[in-house]
C-alpha cells in the first residue's frame, strides 16, 4: 500500500462571489474545512448552492475568492498533478480516442511504455475493454463519464475531487464505480472529495457527509460516519444518518422528506 504524502487540505473563511450583469451572485459564504489525508469527504447539497464552485476553486481554476486554501502548508491558487479532478459533465477532447484522452492526463514525464501500460489498466478499471479506439462522439454519456474518471485517476492523484461522478451512469455501473473508487481509496490513501445528490451514496463512501446550505453556499452540517466498511445500506446506523442528513433537508426547505431534495 502506497502512503497518501500526508498533507492535510485546508479550507479556511472561503467566500466567492460571481459579478454577473444583473448584479452579484453569493456563491459561497465563510466556508471552513480541514480535510485530513487520506479521509473521504462526501458533499452533499441543493442545486445551485455552490458545491462545483467549491470544486473548483480546490482545484484552482478560480482564484478570485477571498479566504485561503492550503494543501499542507502550499497555498493553493492553479491546477496542479497532485489535485485531480472529475467534473460534472465529462470533458473530453472530441478529437481524440479514448486511449488518448486518458493518456492525456498522465503526466508529461511518463515514458511512453509506462503512459500505455497505465492507459490499459484503467481502461480495463472503468470496463471499457474494446473501446480504446472510439471517439467519445461514439459512446453513450456514462461511458464519457468512465473515460473521465480514468482520465482523472491515471495521475494516481493525492486529492481527488469528483463532482457527481456518478450521475449519468447506470445503478449497476454506479454500484461497481462506487466500489472502484473506493478500492482505490484504500489501496493508494488519495484523499477523496466527493460531490453528490444521492445521500445514500454520500454516506456509503464518506468518513464524513458535509451538508450544504441553500445559497449563499455555507456548511450547515458535518457528519460523521464511523460505521466499518464495506457498509450496509440497510444497516440500522445507516439508516438513523441518512434520516439525520434528510433531516437537514427538510428543516431548510420546509417540504416534506420525499420533496426536500
Ligand atoms: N461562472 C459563473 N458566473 C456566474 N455565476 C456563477 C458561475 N458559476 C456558478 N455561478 C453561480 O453560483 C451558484 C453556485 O453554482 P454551482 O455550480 O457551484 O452550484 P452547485 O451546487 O454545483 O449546483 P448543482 O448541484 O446544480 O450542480 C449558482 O447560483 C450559480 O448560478
Ligand atoms: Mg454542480
Amino acid at each position: 500500500m502506497s502512503e497518501n504524502n500526508g498533507q492535510a487540505l485546508s479550507i479556511s473563511r472561503l467566500s466567492k462571489q460571481f459579478t454577473i450583469d444583473t448584479g452579484t451572485v453569493q456563491a459561497l459564504t465563510d466556508i471552513n474545512l480541514r480535510v485530513e489525508p487520506g479521509e473521504f469527504i462526501s458533499i452533499v447539497g441543493a442545486s445551485g448552492c455552490g458545491k462545483s464552485t467549491l470544486l473548483r476553486i480546490i482545484v484552482g481554476l478560480d482564484s478570485e475568492s477571498s479566504g485561503e486554501i492550503l494543501l499542507g502548508d502550499q497555498p493553493i491558487r492553479t491546477p496542479g498533478v497532485e489535485r485531480g479532478m472529475v467534473f460534472q459533465e465529462a470533458r473530453l477532447l472530441p478529437w481524440l480516442t479514448v486511449s488518448d484522452n486518458i493518456a492525456f492526463g498522465c503526466r508529461s514525464e511518463t515514458p511512453s511504455t509506462e503512459r500505455n501500460r497505465l492507459v490499459r489498466e484503467h481502461i480495463e478499471l472503468v470496463g471499457l475493454v474494446g473501446f480504446e479506439k472510439a471517439y467519445p462522439h461514439q459512446l453513450s454519456g456514462g461511458m464519457q463519464q468512465r473515460v473521465s474518471i480514468a482520465r482523472a485517476l491515471v495521475n494516481r492523484p493525492k486529492v481527488l475531487l469528483l463532482d457527481e461522478p456518478f450521475g449519468a451512469l447506470d445503478a449497476l455501473t454506479r454500484i461497481n464505480m462506487q466500489q472502484e473508487v473506493l478500492r482505490i481509496w484504500e489501496a493508494e490513501k488519495t484523499t477523496m472529495i466527493l460531490v453528490t445528490h444521492d445521500i445514500d451514496e454520500a454516506i456509503y463512501l464518506g468518513d464524513r457527509v458535509v451538508v450544504m446550505s441553500n445559497r449563499p453556499g455555507t456548511i450547515k452540517k458535518i457528519v460523521q460516519v464511523s460505521l466499518p466498511r464495506p457498509r450496509d445500506r440497510s444497516d440500522y446506523d445507516f439508516v438513523q444518518i441518512r434520516k439525520e442528513i434528510y433531516a437537514e433537508f427538510f428543516e431548510q426547505t420546509n417540504k416534506p422528506f420525499a420533496y426536500a431534495i
